[in-house]
Order: C-alpha cells, then sequence, then structure tokens
C-alpha cells in the first residue's frame, strides 16, 4: 500500500539490510525493490554463534534478490566486546534478564553501518516489527554511529500479517517456511535463546519442556552436583576448572556446564520500552553463571562503598542496553565507573551446580581479598579493638537520639 515516500520517488537508492534468512526478512528484499523503489538490497548476515549454517542463509537471499549477500563472522566481539562487560556490570535487566539479545544489536548495527560505508549504500534496513526492543536498539545505534544514513524499517510499515508476508513472499519465489511445527518467536545467538509467543502469550501457562534447547530440564539433570571452579581477571572470566580459555571458548564451556544441570532458565514478564508488557522465555546458562560468580567475586574484593554505588549503577546500565542507548553518553560515562572498579576483581569462585541451581560454596582473592582474619574471627587471634565501638556508636547514634529526645 505505502508504496514510496509521498512524491513516489524511491525510499534509497542502495540498501544494506541485516539478514537472519528467516521470513520476515526475505520478504523485505523483493518489498523494499518493488513498493519503495529500491534499485539494490546488499544483505548482511551475522554469526553470533547461534549455530545456523551461514552458507544456505547467504544464497537464499541471493535467491530472493539481493544483489549481493554477505556474511560476518561477528562471534569474538559479541563475546570480548559486549558479553565481558555485561558480565562486569552483573547486567540484569529488571534483575532477571541478562541481556542475551539486547547485548547483539549494537555490535550488528555497528557492522551493517560499516558495510553501508564500504559498498556506498544511503540506507540500512532491518526486518524488526514496531513493537519490539530491537528496532528501537537498531534505529537509536545507527543515528548515532551514521547520522547520514537511513533506516528503513518495511514490516514497521507494512501492515501485513504473518499468512500474508508468508503469501507475499510466495509470489516472489521465497518459500514459506518449511513446516510450521514451531508457534514460537525465537531469537538466539551464543549467550542464550529468547522464546515468545504461541502459548507463551498467556502468562499464567506453563512453558512446555519443548520451547528449551540450551538447557536440560531438573528431571532430566544429573542426580550427581558438580563443583566447578570458575577465575578472573581484572573482572573477566578467564578460565573454568583451572583451564584457560579464550572468551568464546569460555562462554561455550560455561552454556555446557550450566546446561547440563539445568541452570539458567528464566520465565518473565518484561516491561518493554514501548510500554507494553510481554512474557519472555530465556535460556542463559553460561551468562547467568558467570555473572553470579563475578558477584560473588566482587563481594570479596571491591570495597563496601564502590560495591553499593556500583550495585546502582548496574541497574541503570542493564536498563540503558536494554532500551537501545549503548552507544549514549550516560552508558559511557557509566563504563568509565565501572572499568575503575575491575581491576582489583582477581580470584577464583567455586560454585555446586545441581539440579537447576548454581549455588556458590567459595571464593578466593590472593591478590586482592579485602577479607581479614583477624578482623572477622571470633577466635583468640580477634585483632579488632571492640572497646572503639562504643565511640563509634555514641557519633553514630547522635542524630537519632536527638531527634527522638525532641519528638517522642
Ligand atoms: N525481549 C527480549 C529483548 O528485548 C528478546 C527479544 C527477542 N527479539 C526477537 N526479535 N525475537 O531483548
Amino acid at each position: 500500500m505505502t508504496a514510496t515516500a509521498q512524491d513516489g520517488a524511491p525510499r534509497a537508492r542502495k540498501v544494506v539490510l541485516a539478514y537472519s534468512g528467516g521470513v520476515d526478512t526475505s520478504v523485505c528484499i523483493p518489498y523494499l525493490r518493488q513498493e519503495w523503489g529500491v534499485e539494490e538490497v546488499i544483505t548482511f548476515a551475522a554469526d553470533l554463534g547461534q549455530g545456523d549454517e551461514l552458507e544456505p542463509i547467504r544464497l537464499k537471499a541471493l535467491a530472493a534478490g539481493a544483489s549481493q549477500s554477505l556474511v560476518g563472522d561477528l562471534i569474538e566481539p559479541f563475546i570480548t566486546e559486549f558479553a565481558f562487560p555485561a558480565i562486569r556490570a552483573n547486567a540484569l535487566y529488571e534483575g532477571r534478564y541478562p541481556l542475551s539479545t539486547a547485548l547483539a544489536r549494537p555490535l550488528i548495527a555497528r557492522r551493517l553501518v560499516e558495510v553501508a560505508r564500504e559498498v556506498g549504500a544511503d540506507a540500512v534496513a532491518h526486518g524488526c516489527t514496531g513493537k519490539g526492543n530491537d528496532q528501537v536498539r537498531f534505529d537509536v545505534a545507527i543515528g548515532a554511529l551514521a547520522p547520514e544514513l537511513k533506516v528503513l524499517a518495511p514490516a514497521r510499515e507494512w501492515g501485513m500479517s504473518r499468512e500474508e508476508t508468508i503469501a507475499y513472499g510466495e509470489r516472489c519465489g521465497i518459500p514459506a517456511p518449511v513446516s510450521k511445527k514451531s508457534p514460537y518467536s525465537i531469537d538466539l545467538n551464543l549467550l542464550g535463546r529468547s522464546i515468545e509467543a504461541g502459548e507463551l502469550e498467556d502468562p499464567a501457562v506453563a512453558p512446555p519442556e519443548e520451547v528449551y534447547a540450551m538447557t536440560r530440564s531438573i528431571e532430566a539433570a544429573p542426580a550427581e552436583p558438580q563443583l566447578v571452579e570458575i577465575a578472573f581477571e581484572g573482572g573477566n572470566p578467564v578460565a573454568i576448572d583451572g583451564e584457560r580459555l579464550d572468551p568464546v571458548a569460555l562462554i561455550r564451556r560455561a552454556n555446557d556446564l550450566a546446561g547440563l544441570h539445568g541452570f539458567g532458565r528464566i520465565d518473565m514478564i518484561e516491561n518493554r520500552v514501548v510500554g507494553i508488557k510481554s512474557r519472555e522465555i530465556y535460556e542463559t546458562p553460561g551468562l547467568l553463571l558467570l555473572i553470579r560468580a563475578h558477584q560473588e567475586l566482587e563481594s570479596l574484593t571491591l570495597a563496601a562503598d564502590v560495591q553499593r554505588l556500583k550495585r546502582q549503577l548496574e541497574t541503570t546500565w542493564a536498563e540503558l542496553v536494554y532500551q537501545g542507548l549503548w552507544f549514549g553518553p550516560l552508558k559511557e560515562a557509566i563504563d568509565a565507573f565501572l572499568d575503575r572498579t575491575q581491576s582489583t576483581v582477581n580470584g577464583s569462585v567455586r560454585v555446586r551446580l545441581h539440579r537447576g541451581n548454581a549455588t556458590v560454596v567459595g571464593r578466593s582473592s590472593a591478590s586482592d581479598s579485602l577479607y581479614v582474619d583477624s578482623m572477622a574471627t571470633y577466635g583468640s587471634d580477634d585483632r579488632f579493638d571492640h572497646r572503639a565501638a562504643e565511640g563509634f556508636i555514641y557519633v553514630w547514634g547522635l542524630p537519632t537520639r536527638l531527634w527522638s529526645a525532641r519528638h517522642r
């Protein structure tokens, strides 16, 4: 219906489209060309460790009419530049969701902008609808990185239902999804999976076991607990059970261990940026395990006041990332604070994985522990000056006593 811009002029000449291989982004290709007068659509598919085969996806875009189909491996920057900062920030949106999807969007946006500049495109496009968070994240990030580029979001304007989209695709030679067996909308990458739609839209209905793929059910988890030891340097996880692993391998190992023991499932009602509440199922085993261990190490190595302020800023950091403000000034300023706190986060944490639980059972830091035996002990080598507490309490309680004397 909405054919082109008001005067009938093409919306853009050459467009780089974020491509997943799904029906919606596939339909964007002929739609941009036929309805919006775009001359050339170049697709870009990101490998974020989701485990899809990229060659069929690359060919699918060409079959749908893309003039060039590019794929790019973004797994390493995804982990080192996005996941690790989130671990250092103990980032949990609304106290629960470790941002597995949200963290990928600014990275994809950054790469889209680079590709657009390399190929001389005047716009970038994505297949997000108008009621999700991902459109916000893409649009804001692209606007921040490349104000000269237009952002096109056909699915926000075309007003087609799922069936109409499939039919439009079939007329353009895009095959309908092989089976309609999965009623769910799934986003996945190396950090985890998000599952929405189908019967999950009723918040009172329990998620069926079939929605999970990275985590075992508690029933299927091993009966025996497993102890894992996670080592950190400068706030980054560097080794599991004494074996040093590169960042990507470490995340994979953490996923396998936590997933095996059924740890890392989340079922929550979440507040979206666009104002609606939605029911979300996540499984993010490794990321949740690493955040839990990292929090624990900080409790041993951060000064009390730093730890308290950090906790407040962590909440804000998670909100900023969720809300698409990765490249904003507040996120950058908080990053400076967070980075400054991490130089002493060195040591290791022992976690017991068992039947859906990850329980911290030990923590140590040879170089940075602020836990002092002679202060903490109740034994005979106690060095704490008990009598000094009296003067401290005299001053500490003075305002309360003065207030009480006046008002009670
Ligand atoms: N609600 C989650 C988030 O905002 C997951 C979004 C999943 N995205 C998707 N296109 N299926 O991060």
